[in-house]
């Protein structure tokens, strides 16, 4: 007697637990199931193709780490800024900076500084560029690590706005081609201050619509390069390790940044004032052009970047401002240039 009802409280246990355990498969399953077609609709939505299936089977499971690690992220307390699934969620983070981080921080910049908003000492509480009509539409790099040359022509779109009254975009193509002196190396990384030398050197940079972008290096076109349609004067840096000075000087102009861009945070921005932790590494070139403060107080820098209109808001991060760090977040504040007109 005893012995049975031990025996039946054991087997009424055991059932539970197999109960349990065989609901959790089915739904770890049906987990998997959902997460397949979530990675079948991600490939129509963003026009993904794999090779074969081993290259399918492989690319699966990295977004699926990328989900996961996106919605652990998202559900995070306290996080001012949202992560998102966008179209480089088939890639290791390894592969995404690869491809497209290719400012070459290391070479430190040689020009003798002086820095004309030195001596400015009211600036406005918010800067947005964008309507004041000197930021041309979010551009998009593709897999070639050429984001200095977007980073510098947002610039000189900015200044030759300001200086002209005309909004134009220029080509990056062309730097990528024909300025191949010093560090500059087409989709292999260069910086912005060769390529503010090299427009000012070349009497000026062609439009978009002209030298069109290919996303890959290729040789000069001398007569698209000969059609100039902005020149610049020369260029400067915003002296170093300084958010007070940055913000004088993107108050007056967008202005040339390199950031640190290479984690897994940044990969999958999607909205909110980015205060996510980075590194100092510069290898990236990006533009600042305003600055403000969220609803909560926080304040930030408002950057556009060369990623497409799907990564970010709409192609920009809303990057915390006036950090503990001089270097500001991610180094932001490190080598900050711009053209002068
Ligand atoms: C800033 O002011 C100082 C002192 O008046 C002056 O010497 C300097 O040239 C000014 N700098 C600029 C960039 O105007």
């Amino acid at each position: 007697m005893e012995f049975t009802d031990h025996c039946r409280y054991i087997c009424f246990a055991l059932i539970l637990v197999l109960a349990a355990w065989s609901s959790q498969a089915a739904a770890r399953t049906l987990q998997d199931a959902s997460m397949y077609e979530r990675h079948e609709q991600w490939m129509t939505q963003y026009g993904r193709v794999y090779k074969d299936s081993n290259e399918k089977e492989l690319r699966y499971k990295i977004f699926k780490d990328n989900v996961a690690y996106i919605e652990s992220s998202n559900n995070a307390a306290n996080k001012p800024y949202k992560l998102g699934i966008n179209p480089f969620a088939d890639l290791t983070n390894e592969e995404f900076i690869e491809k497209r981080n290719r400012f070459k921080g290391h070479m430190c910049s040689t020009s003798i500084n002086s820095f004309k908003y030195e001596n400015v000492t009211a600036v406005p509480s918010t800067v947005d560029w964008r309507k004041k009509g000197a930021v041309t539409p979010i551009k998009d790099q593709g897999q070639c690590g050429g984001c200095w040359a977007f980073s510098a022509v947002a610039a000189t779109e900015g200044i030759t706005k300001l200086s002209t009254g005309k909004l134009v975009s220029l080509s990056e193509q062309e730097l990528i081609d024909c300025d191949t002196s010093g560090v500059d190396q087409g989709c292999e990384g260069g910086l912005m201050d060769n390529a503010f030398q090299f427009i000012q050197q070349n009497h000026g940079l062609t439009t978009e619509a002209n030298y069109a972008y290919k996303g890959v290096d290729g040789t000069c076109n001398s007569k698209k390069e000969a059609n100039d349609a902005a020149t610049i004067n020369g260029h400067e840096d915003v002296p170093a390790n300084n958010e007070k000075a940055l913000l004088k000087a993107v108050a007056n102009q967008p202005i040339s940044v390199a950031i640190d861009a290479s984690g897994s945070d940044f990969q999958f921005y999607s909205s909110g004032v980015f205060t996510g932790t980075c590194g100092t590494q510069l290898d990236h070139g990006v533009t600042a052009v305003g600055y403000g403060t969220s609803d909560d107080g926080t304040k930030y820098w408002l950057v556009k970047n060369s990623w497409g209109t799907q990564w970010g808001q709409e192609g920009y991060i809303q990057m915390q401002r006036d950090v503990d760090a001089p270097e500001g977040l991610c180094g932001i504040a490190m080598q900050a240039s711009y053209p002068t007109a």
